[in-house]
């Protein structure tokens, strides 16, 4: 299942605010409404927000009206800009514009160009996934109870997904993993996503409360803790979806491994620590709503970050498509970072 594609001069998603009560696919030709779905997370995950980013260039130079070279590259810088700032945790949405840009500037057929690039990046997201999903299932210990935090899987990538294809990985390979799915309030994308997801793969689950994490770590129940990242920091500090932190401090607790998983686009190797991360603050509404359903007072004062910061001391490994890396994050995610760009450079055409 692609989460998105292009299709006849349009960028096709599907709308994961609506999932999984209905299934619908909204189509967008204007890169200003790609923007809006993003910040709206219609699309959202870190890889798949890098795709829209990308397939949002390839609307720009399609939309642009530039009768230059140079007035159109300074339409792309402007569409890089407006799609940057739709959500600001996730860095493989700068990192995808930064790409389709870069390519831009040495293309001569700019608007077919950067189509074919954007393309070409949400192609090598899926197959990225896959190796990831290999590397990561060696750690899975035989019949693991896997805790799962938010929606890591095809929905947050263009398929297959970071964490949770991990565990779809161990799964095909025979090891009959069971997940516990943490609910994730405010969005509730594992109770909406993740467990929809992991329900069609026939994968062994249960849905569970935000606070039962703790109480099921303790009781011997979890062997494995496994999420994603939105960005990592050059020191292996990992930033994700808001409560990954205390997920993570309980598993060192608990003598439990901690794992994230995440392509080698999602490491920023400007950002020294997590302090340099900045974390996305969102509508309380998220916050004081539920299903549209209305459930704190009303002008009730709320404070909704969308993603915390796990510092490296509690992250056992780092998954990614490149192999995992083990501390000193310095120095391992530095060398997955370098083979993973001389790896684009060489299957460019
Ligand atoms: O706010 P979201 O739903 O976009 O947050 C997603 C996550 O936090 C994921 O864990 C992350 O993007 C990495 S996995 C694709």
């Amino acid at each position: 299942m692609r989460t998105i594609w292009w299709d006849g001069g349009q960028v096709m998603m599907i709308n994961q605010r609506i999932l999984p009560l209905e299934h619908a696919v909204v189509s967008y030709n204007d890169y200003h409404a790609v923007a809006t779905a993003i910040t709206d997370m219609v699309i959202r995950g870190a890889p798949a927000i890098g795709a829209a980013g990308g397939f949002g260039m390839a609307l720009a130079a399609q939309q642009s009206t530039a009768t230059s070279r140079d007035e159109m590259l300074d339409d792309l810088v402007q569409a890089k800009q407006v799609l940057d700032a739709a959500r600001p945790t996730a860095v493989n949405l700068a990192w995808a514009t930064s790409r389709l840009l870069e390519l831009a500037a040495k293309s001569d057929d700019i608007p077919s160009a950067v189509l074919a690039e954007a393309q070409r990046l949400a192609d090598q997201d899926v197959e990225i996934n896959r190796r990831m999903g290999a590397n990561g299932a060696a750690v899975v210990p035989h019949g693991a109870n896997i805790l799962h935090h938010c929606n890591t899987g095809s929905l947050a990538t263009v398929d297959y997904g970071t964490a949770l294809g991990v565990v779809r990985a161990a799964w095909e390979q025979g090891n009959p993993v069971h997940v516990w799915v943490d609910e994730t309030r405010p969005q509730l994308q594992g109770a909406r996503l993740t467990a929809w997801e992991l329900m069609e793969a026939g994968i062994p689950m249960h849905l569970i409360a935000d606070n039962a994490a703790g109480y099921l770590m303790l009781a011997g129940k979890v062997d494995v803790v496994i999420f994603g990242a939105d960005r990592v920091a050059a020191n292996g500090d990992v930033a994700n979806k808001v409560g990954s932190y205390k997920l993570a401090v309980l598993a060192k607790e608990n003598g439990i491994p901690c794992y994230s998983v995440a392509p080698a686009s999602t490491i920023d190797l400007n950002a020294a620590t997590g302090d340099d991360i900045p974390i996305e603050e969102r509508d309380p509404h998220e916050v004081t709503h539920i299903g549209g359903v209305q459930i704190a007072p009303d002008d009730v004062p709320v404070y909704n970050p969308a993603f915390d910061v796990t510092p490296h001391r509690y992250i056992t490994g780092i998954v990614t498509e490149e192999g995992v890396c083990y501390p000193p994050f310095t120095e391992s995610l530095r060398c997955v970072k370098e083979a993973a760009e001389a790896r684009i450079k060489e299957v460019k055409p």
